[in-house]
């Protein structure tokens, strides 16, 4: 997917491509980041790798020099003076974002005390850049009281960033909290500091994201559904929890990972979609309904498969409830409710006249007949009214841009 740079943004275009410092550590997840290198590279990114001492036990710097198709470095070149500036300066200088990964409890106890003795710990010193932090480590270590502590502190400061640490089977066969945060949710996060600088406004502030296409069963195997893959929801609930939101995600079947660190809330109906949604909505201050919601449903269930020869000729059909009316009715005042419409043709009409029918604040109209654009695709382009005649137009941009578009777009309405 290519991130950077975008030319249709039209919040903080970047002429150059983004600079992302990768610091690896040293740990088993040290190859996992050889991916986020990779990857970053092949979206356009530009790459330097520092390596500590340990994390060449694991990865060598030929693997990320070649990945990077740029240089790696480690503690050897911080001592060498070829540079005619300090490394440490240079590369601090240089970076836009700096991820390390996967963080240690050794460099977290530096970080945390401003210790500054090898490339990486100088390097982080040196720089004013957002830092996203990428922990693994052995359950135990990762639950010890200092470490803890340490990674409490070190979050205070706002600079840095976390992807939080997921659960599962450790390489030393633990079964618990210690996996470095998936590489593709790592790299989904150093696109959203791209945007965001770093800036996280959804602090404090609770968002609820409805996605993917729900589905009506005629009987256990068939069903009326819709294309909807949930991309434009879950992007949405990635850049408000990237902005510091507190993200609760109600979703029909869809075709991704769901990052550990969201709430999700997983339905199938469009009655199951509509009672999450009322249940989670009392505390929430943006509620956006990007799910694609069937309309209708068989009006008739069979709890056993029908055969073929018992399908009807005519499938009688009956309404699903509209959720966005429901959550409408039952909204307090300081609450945004945004509703999406997915159109062809004339994108403007039916979604003003959506607007004001299902009594939302706004409405992000988006064309699903444009090349790259709309369900499945990982590319979008929309247009957001609201109910003051705002207009703003977001052309083409990955989902991701999009997502992060649309919380402008409410930050700077004042709204909340
Ligand atoms: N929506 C909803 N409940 C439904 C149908 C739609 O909450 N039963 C929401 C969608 O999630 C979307 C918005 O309403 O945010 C617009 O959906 P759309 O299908 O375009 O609107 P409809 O009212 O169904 O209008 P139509 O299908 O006639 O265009």
């Amino acid at each position: 997917m290519q991130f950077s740079p975008n030319p249709n943004s039209q919040i903080s275009p970047n002429p150059q491509p983004y600079r992302v410092v990768v610091a690896v550590g040293g740990g088993i997840a040290a190859y996992k980041v050889c991916e986020v290198v990779s990857t970053l590279f092949k979206s356009g990114v530009e790459v330097k790798v520092i390596l500590t001492n340990s994390a060449q036990k694991f990865v060598t710097p030929l693997t990320f020099s070649t990945l990077s198709r740029n240089s790696a470095y480690t503690d050897e070149n911080f001592w060498q003076s070829s540079q005619p500036r300090p490394l440490h300066i240079e590369l601090g200088e240089w970076a836009d974002i700096i991820l390390i990964a996967p963080l240690t409890a050794n460099t977290l106890g530096k970080l945390v005390h401003g210790i500054a003795d090898n490339l990486l710990t100088n390097t982080i010193l040196a720089s004013r850049c957002p830092v996203l932090l990428a922990p693994a480590m052995n359950t135990d270590m990762w639950e010890q009281a200092s470490v803890q502590r340490n990674w409490e502190l070190l979050l205070t400061d706002t600079r840095y960033h976390s992807t939080g640490i997921s659960s599962g089977l450790l390489a030393c066969d633990r079964v618990g909290q210690g996996r470095m945060t998936e590489p593709s949710e790592i790299v989904t996060h150093i696109q959203s500091l791209f945007h965001t600088k770093g800036d996280r406004a959804l602090t404090g502030k609770r968002i609820l994201i409805s996605a993917g296409g729900t589905r009506e069963f005629l009987d256990p195997v068939r069903f009326i559904g819709n294309p909807s893959t949930g991309k434009m929801g879950l992007a949405l609930a990635q850049a408000a929890q990237h902005r510091g939101g507190n993200v609760t995600l109600v979703h029909a079947p869809i075709n991704s990972n769901i990052p550990h660190n969201i709430k999700s809330i997983h339905c199938t109906t469009a009655e199951e979609m509509r009672q999450a949604m009322i249940e989670e909505l009392w505390n929430q201050d943006v509620i956006i309904m990007s799910a694609a919601v069937a309309d209708v449903k068989p009006r008739n269930y069979s709890k056993e498969k029908l055969a073929k020869k018992e399908l009807p000729e005519t499938l009688p059909l009956a309404p699903v409830p509209d959720i966005l009316a429901a959550l409408a009715s039952r909204k307090q005042t300081h609450q945004q409710l945004i509703g999406f419409a997915a159109q062809t043709g004339d994108i403007i009409t039916p979604a003003m006249e959506k607007l004001q029918r299902k009594n939302l604040d706004a409405i992000v109209a988006n064309p699903i007949d444009q090349p790259d654009s709309g369900f499945g695709y990982d590319y979008n382009q929309a247009v957001i009214l609201d109910k003051q005649g705002n207009r703003f137009d977001i052309p083409h941009c990955s989902k991701l841009q999009m997502a992060h578009q649309i919380f402008d777009f409410v930050l700077k309405s004042g709204a909340l």
